[in-house]
């Protein structure tokens, strides 16, 4: 039957299901929440189509009779449904503990809604380190001298080629510390999502799913 945070990862993930519709098109997310959604998906038998944010989901997607189309034409989707690491009460995202972020994040701002589903362990008062991050392998002991607190991680590359790392340091304000990210060369992607870019967390509760709208009108 499961952990109590499995059933909550499943019950989350269900919920989300029943935000997609016939026609769309879906940006599928990675990790062990997004698990639950594919199959869930699969047995709506809908007409969508898909992009996926990882070879991972690529094909457990396939596996599962949901066709996953390339993502280089493709330049709006309905919705994007993924998972995270933390979730804040307003609204930020720590993502990229599966080392999907980029790509996360890529088809995250191509979607018109951009739903969140997590477990109730992925609230927290305030968000805190690790935040994940891509990394250019060009330049990259020139990039960590310049990145504070921050050590490559023992996994394979990402798809993209990108080394993948953690900032271990004091967070802060996470504004501030996206903005220096994004303007640090080098850095390919980092792992935090603000909440203009997250549409509506779904977050289990034992059975019950709260539904929080971050910057999609409130249900
Ligand atoms: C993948 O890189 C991550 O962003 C995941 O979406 C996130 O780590 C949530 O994963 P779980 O659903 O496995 O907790």
């Amino acid at each position: 039957m499961g952990s109590a945070v499995e059933r909550e990862k499943k019950a989350a993930a269900e919920a989300a299901v029943l935000m997609v519709k016939d026609g769309m098109t879906v940006g599928l997310g990675t990790g062990t929440t997004v698990a639950y959604l594919l199959p869930a998906l699969a047995r709506r038998e809908l007409s969508i189509r898909c992009v996926a944010t990882s070879p991972r989901t690529e094909a457990a997607a396939d596996a599962l009779g949901i066709r996953v189309e390339p993502f280089d034409t493709i330049d709006r989707l309905d919705l994007a449904i993924d998972g995270a690491d933390q979730v804040s009460p307003d609204g930020w995202l720590v993502k990229g503990g599966g080392a999907a972020l980029t790509r996360e994040k890529l088809v995250a701002v191509t979607a018109d809604r951009f739903i969140i589903i997590a477990d109730s362990t992925k609230q927290v008062d305030a968000l805190h380190s690790p935040i994940p991050l891509e990394l250019l392998e060009f330049g990259l002991a020139s990039t960590l001298r310049r990145l504070p607190s921050v050590a490559v991680r023992r996994v394979p590359k990402s798809p993209d080629g990108g080394v993948i790392a953690d900032f271990e340091g004091d967070l802060g304000d996470p504004t501030l510390l996206a903005a220096f990210f994004g303007a640090t060369p080098g850095v390919v992607e980092h792992g935090l999502f603000p909440p203009d870019l997250v549409g509506t967390v779904l977050i289990a509760h034992g059975a019950e799913v709260d539904v929080i709208a971050v910057s999609d009108p409130a249900p």
